[in-house]
């Protein structure tokens, strides 16, 4: 998460240290000039301060890039980023793989979603929508946490024969803390048990009002298997995206989120990425995570090679060093040693915190034993 020290957020604002750690008691929130706050606080304390708040992304900072402000004229609209989220087995790679005619459930092993798939639908209209697909098995809540961060809708999927189980209570959980809009897709209505309605009662008992009961979320009835209640289920995203006017601009270097990523036998580091700002072009020096790399080449969702993926397209990289976190941001630099520099600096502060980690366990073990 980022963070900053008392100090620092002083010294950029020319402020006194003391006036910060008064506003921040104010807030409720004790700290020492060498303590860290993280960005929403530090936030907070720059408005109280009277100044406009422009976060720049980390890699910005390292590289000692001021953050390029984008101006209204160079942005276009991008499609939305749709995470499908649910408990497990309730549907939500039939769901994905109906919406893209496609089947990829069948090329799982096991049919359960181990990782987290990204792929772009082109409607029929011409509207673009990305959807990453996220496993609902208990074991995959980080996964689950880095899916929700990264999108503009989730779309929350629930079983109508199975109603509201622990991982869609998660979801629900993961949404609002990313502060992300919900649409309910409620799957599986083609089955004789399905008692739709049921599933809209206990969404209430999670503060979920669904538009059928007179709230403001989206619930839209839907089957995978029968391929019903699809198109409606497209407009509701389509029409929430309108909603947030989702916007970037392309030109300039891409920049974004890792999905996943592995060694492949054959291709080696395959890293894949969501671009959100900018486009991403073969050739493009790139820095991911603590990795760094030329792109070799980049392959769309249907497995060709193109040359440049722009906002919102998920794409995989050919070239890295190695195999980028999870999660990790990744960057367009301009040169070599630029990525070189930062990857160092990374894979430092990676060895750093866990030599901390170690220290901090030997310090218990030491405890225990005294
Ligand atoms: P995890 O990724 O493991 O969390 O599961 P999932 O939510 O992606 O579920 P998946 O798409 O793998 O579907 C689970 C089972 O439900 C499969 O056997 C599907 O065929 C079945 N299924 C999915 N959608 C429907 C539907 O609309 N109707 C019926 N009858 N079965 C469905
Ligand atoms: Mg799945």
């Amino acid at each position: 998460p980022e963070t900053i020290t008392v100090q620092e957020l002083a010294n950029r604002m020319a402020a006194r240290q003391g006036e910060v750690i008064k506003a921040l008691m104010k807030m409720g929130v004790m700290a020492t000039v060498t303590q860290s706050i993280d960005a929403d606080t530090a936030e907070l304390v720059v408005e109280e301060f009277g100044h406009r708040v422009r976060r720049v992304s980390e890699a910005d900072v390292e590289l000692g890039i001021e953050g390029v402000e984008d101006t209204p004229d160079e942005m276009i609209t991008r499609a939305p980023v749709v995470t499908v989220m649910g408990h497990v087995d309730h549907g939500k790679t039939s769901l994905l793989d109906a919406l893209r005619t496609t089947d990829v459930a069948a090329g799982e092993a096991g049919g359960i979603t181990q990782h987290i798939g990204a792929y772009q639908v082109t409607l029929a209209s011409g509207a673009k929508i990305t959807f990453l697909d996220t496993p609902g098995h208990e074991a995959f809540t980080a996964m689950r946490a880095r899916g929700a961060s990264m999108t503009d809708v989730v779309v929350l999927v629930v079983a109508a024969d199975d109603g509201v189980m622990p991982q869609t209570i998660e979801a629900i959980k993961h949404a609002k803390a990313a502060n992300v809009p919900m649409i309910v897709a409620i799957n599986k209505i083609d089955k004789p048990g399905a008692k739709p309605e049921r599933v809209c009662q206990e969404l209430l008992q999670h503060e979920i009002v669904v538009e059928s009961l007179g709230g403001d979320v989206q619930d839209i009835q839907v089957s995978a298997l029968k391929r019903t209640g699809l198109d409606k289920l497209e407009e509701a995203i389509l029409l929430q995206a309108e909603i947030l006017e989702l916007r970037a601009n392309p030109n300039r270097p891409g920049e974004g989120s890792v999905i996943e990523s592995r060694l492949d036998r054959g291709r080696g580091s395959v890293a894949s990425v969501l671009v959100q700002k900018g486009t991403l072009r073969k050739g493009d020096i790139v820095v991911a995570g603590a990795e760094w790399g030329r792109v070799r080449a980049l392959v769309d969702d249907h497995g060709a090679q193109v040359d440049a993926a722009g906002p919102s397209m998920p794409v995989e990289i050919l070239g890295l060093s190695g195999v980028p976190a999870a999660g990790a941001p990744f960057v367009v630099v301009e040169n070599e040693n630029r990525a070189r520099e930062i990857s160092e600096f990374r894979q430092r502060k990676l060895k750093e915190h866990q030599v901390a980690g170690q220290v901090a366990a030997r310090g218990t073990l030491d405890q225990m034993l005294a």
